[in-house]
């Protein structure tokens, strides 16, 4: 060997050697039955590491092995603190995989030498939700080398994410953090589609979109380090051709995620699309991510508008932006683009709002022969916000001269009061005050002649977020109306409005819908005049690319009833464009020994009944494993208060894969509910209980899919 070739030779040695450093040490991995030679003081730590998740506790992810320190011992009430023995700094860093809440002092990680604290970390929540994922932490310690110290685990808070999750503690000579260089991707974004990978409950990124040096989309995702449970999508149509950069806030060593990144021209992994187990198949649901309250519901050339609160790039909330999807009938909807996203950085979320026809144009905001859609919404970065549209829907512009209204609530609904030729805003409002129990809840409402300047006109106590205010015809009788003031909690009020102030015409409040109903909206303008509402489904679909669902749309109209004007609700009759074969049973009296069984196929259903109450104490259907009961003594009809009339109970009910909503007489009490149905149902059974019933008539309408039709 030639004396070049062996000092070349001995130069990369040298350099692998210092490339790799030394190898590891390994502080604690906490795989054991106890915490060996750590000591602990107070509660918080427990007896020992736990395996994972404590009762009551999110899913903990993130953690080497199988052990882990996890202070939700007993909850978050209880505090102490974990220290290791001795040991000596003989590597330039100390990793440490860490989660928990993001306390300084409390909910923390200490280094001391000599007893005093040299570096410190926290978990990273703060806020309500979160994760419970740990992930790498490190701290440079070139200049304590040979120093002796000791690690202390500290949690000394009590309330949410007053605990705190540790796992390996490593000493190397490389930080396990990876660096910003290694967090970015340069992309040339060519097709329709940013596919990103998610696995839900992984560690939460701050991602970043930069497309010409612009942040065009910002959004928390949990980026799946491997293998995705399913592909979120950025629509990128509108930068075709440009160079963009992709980063994150933080990965976890080996994380694939950024790598994993891909553009397609068609929704990723779609081949199940609207057919997954889950999937409403007549209640629109977005194809992936989360939603909550249905916003801007507003009809207009033909096509009825939901936008809804969506979450693009999680199952669960955050990221909120608005999702657009349109229907001619009410049955059938097409998704669209996303409609409104935070447009600026400082923007956090685009929350709840309502969306209006500016037909006299009274904004100015059109431009061509299109009226425009003018969305109102709550801008959580500055205040009551707004945005148009002179496409139809398809695209929105930010209104430069916004906040339009600032003060402290959100949800604005608007509508055009044409006796005082105004616009209308009734905004949820709260008080200045921070304190729970002094701190007044109620909706305000402000006047607009161009929907940009707003007075406020007066305003109301005792509701919550998500007002709703329409004017009904009392039984059918244009001439004699009221109006009704409904919040998310689906609480209303019946009284009068005269373009500025609602004046209830009783005490309390009325319910007409139960169960996973909440921050429902009725659509504005609608063609034929009828208050058709839509609300969010809270119904959970685990282990679906999507969550939540809408209810199906409902007339609400207003009767006289013995009790005084009630609203009822009522699934709209569009419901009927997806009937398929049905089946009928009349006048046939039912019994504990002879119960009714209805024959019929499928998994989605639209049951009419009409039952005579007789000597049983309860009735009712069993749809799979579902009863839906009416008890006779208690007339309760589920745990609705029903009483019957003339004598009958009549039912509607609409099964769908997901859901279940049981319309009670007419629309006098209405219930959504989860529902799950493994198989096919071949029979609708109807029993009656200690006594008999008298089943009137039952037709069972078996439905196709909106999706498939
Ligand atoms: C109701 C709500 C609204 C808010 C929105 C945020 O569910 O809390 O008050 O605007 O959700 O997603």
């Amino acid at each position: 060997m030639t004396k070049s070739i062996a000092t070349f030779l001995f130069c990369c040695l040298c350099q692998a050697t210092l490339l790799a450093g030394e190898p590891d040490i390994l502080i604690a991995d906490f795989e054991g039955s106890n915490y060996g030679d750590w000591t602990t003081t107070g509660e918080a730590f427990g007896p020992a590491p736990v395996s994972g998740t404590l009762p009551g506790q999110m899913k903990v992810a993130g953690f080497e092995g199988k052990g882990l320190v996890n202070s939700y011992f007993q909850g978050d009430g209880t505090t102490g603190t974990l220290t290791s023995p001795p040991l000596k700094i003989e590597r330039k860093t100390i990793n440490v995989l860490l989660g928990g809440g993001g306390y300084a002092d409390e909910t923390c990680v200490n280094l001391l030498v000599d007893d005093k604290v040299v570096r410190t970390a926290t978990g990273p929540n703060t806020q309500p939700g979160g994760s419970e994922t740990l992930d790498w932490y490190s701290w440079n310690v070139a200049d304590l080398l040979g120093k002796t110290a000791v690690i202390q685990i500290v949690d000394q808070r009590t309330g949410g994410w007053g605990h705190i999750n540790v796992d390996h503690i490593v000493q190397s000579d490389t930080s396990y953090v990876v660096p910003a260089s290694a967090r970015q991707r340069e992309l040339v974004l060519e097709k329709t589609f940013l596919n990103l990978p998610v696995k839900n409950g992984a560690a939460k990124r701050r991602a970043s979109l930069i497309v010409d040096g612009q942040v065009v989309r910002q959004f928390d995702i949990e980026l799946a380090p491997g293998e995705p449970d399913w592909w979120a999508h950025i629509d990128i149509c509108s930068f075709r051709g440009k160079n963009a950069m992709l980063n994150v806030d933080a990965l976890s060593r080996g994380d694939r995620g950024l790598t994993l990144v891909d553009q397609t021209d068609a929704i990723k992994d779609a081949g199940s699309l609207y057919d997954e187990p889950l999937r409403p198949q007549f209640h629109f649901s977005q194809m992936r991510g989360w939603n909550n309250d249905p916003n801007g519901m507003v009809y207009y050339a033909g096509e009825y508008h939901l936008f809804y609160q969506h979450n693009p790039y999680g199952c669960s909330w955050g990221n909120m932006h608005w999702g657009h999807a349109v229907s001619k009938d009410l049955v059938h909807w097409k998704e669209l683009p996303i409609a409104l996203f935070p447009w600026t950085q400082a923007v956090a979320h685009c929350f709840s709002g309502s969306a209006v026809v500016d037909k006299n144009n009274t904004a100015g905001f059109q431009t061509g022969d299109e009226k425009t859609i003018v969305a109102i919404f709550t801008d959580t970065g500055c205040g009551e916000a707004i945005a148009y549209s002179n496409d139809r829907g398809r695209t929105f512009t930010y209104y430069q001269g916004n906040p339009v209204v600032k003060h402290r609530g959100r949800d604005p609904k608007v509508f055009w009061y044409a006796p005082g030729r105004h616009w209308v805003m009734a905004v949820y409002d709260e008080d200045g005050s921070r304190d729970r129990k002094t701190r007044k809840q109620r909706i305000a409402f402000y006047t607009s002649p161009d929907l940009k300047q707003w007075t406020r006109q007066s305003q109301l106590d005792g509701y919550y977020e998500c007002p709703e205010i329409f004017e009904l015809p009392v039984d059918g009788d244009g001439k004699n109306t009221r109006w009704v003031l409904f919040a998310a909690d689906a609480r209303y009020t019946v009284g009068q409005f005269d373009g500025k102030r609602f004046t209830p015409d009783h005490e309390g409040k009325h319910q007409v819908h139960w169960g996973a109903f909440y921050a429902s909206q009725t659509f504005n303008n609608t063609p034929d005049g009828r208050r058709i509402q839509i609300g969010w489904g809270r119904i959970p679909m685990p282990g679906m690319p999507f969550n939540q669902m809408m209810t199906f749309p409902c007339r609400l109209t207003l009767r006289t009833t013995d009790e005084g004007i009630r609203m009822f609700a009522n699934p709209v009759k569009e419901i009927e464009l997806l009937h398929g074969d049905d089946s009928t049973v009349c006048n046939t009296m039912v019994t504990p020994e002879t119960p009714v069984a209805v024959a019929t196929r499928g998994r989605l259903f639209d049951i009419r009944a009409e039952f005579e109450v007789d000597s049983a104490k309860a009735f009712g259907l069993r749809i799979g494993n579902t009863e839906i009961v009416y008890d006779v003594d208690k007339a309760m009809l589920m745990d609705m208060p029903l009483k019957p009339v003339d004598g009958k109970i009549r039912l509607q009910v609409l099964v769908d894969r997901s859901s279940v909503e049981v319309c009670g007489n007419d629309g006098r009490v209405y219930k959504t509910q989860p529902f799950r149905s493994d198989s096919e149902i071949d029979a609708i059974h109807v029993f009656s209980q200690g006594g008999s019933t008298a089943i009137r008539s039952l037709t069972v309408h078996q439905l196709h899919s909106a999706w498939q039709q």
